[in-house]
């Protein structure tokens, strides 16, 4: 083919579509990857407060109550989970709780009654595998949280 200014030209268009089609193949997969909702509501103090303790206090907490778990330590489990339960209600700041949408309430309030419940099989069974079952519905409610919103664009 004799390369003529034209051809150039029909080759860059045919790039860059073939490019934009690429990028727009992509950004509609990521999309689908990641529906979840943004909280767009929650103030920078707030956010780096709940990330600080999703990280640092429920994760570790939940493993914490399954080495207890393994161990057959069921006062300890009763311990843990008690802390997470109703009773953190009274540590919940009124300011914090002001950003969040009432349904992630609705969800963080399952979650900690979830942990009462694990403390519950604990104390009412001693079965390491009811208490196992509890944390299995506990950590429904953390991934339920987790499918909804997001707090990092
Ligand atoms: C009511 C909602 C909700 C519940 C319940 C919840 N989380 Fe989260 N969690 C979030 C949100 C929102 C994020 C931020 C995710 C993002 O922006 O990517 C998060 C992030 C995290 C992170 C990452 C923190 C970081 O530094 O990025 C961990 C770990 C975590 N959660 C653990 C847990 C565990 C364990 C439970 C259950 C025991 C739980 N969460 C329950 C809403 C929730």
């Amino acid at each position: 083919m004799k390369i003529t200014k034209t051809s150039i030209l029909a080759a860059s268009a045919l790039a860059i579509s073939v490019t934009a089609g690429v990028v727009w193949a992509q950004d509609s997969a990521d999309a689908a990857m990641d529906d979840r909702e943004l909280l767009t509501t929650v103030s920078d103090h707030w956010r780096i407060h709940l990330l600080h303790d999703m990280r640092e206090g429920l994760f570790v907490q939940v493993q914490e109550i399954l080495a207890a778990n393994a161990a057959g330590d069921m006062a300890t489990v009763e311990a843990l989970a008690t802390e997470r339960g109703k009773a953190h209600f009274a540590h919940m700041d009124p300011a914090m709780m002001a950003e969040l949408p009432a349904q992630m309430k609705g969800m963080g309030k399952a979650m900690h009654l979830a942990f009462d419940d694990v403390a519950t099989a604990a104390r009412e069974t001693g079965d390491p595998a009811a208490v196992s079952g509890a944390v299995s519905d506990l950590m429904m409610a953390c991934t339920a949280c987790h499918l909804t919103y997001k707090l990092n664009p």
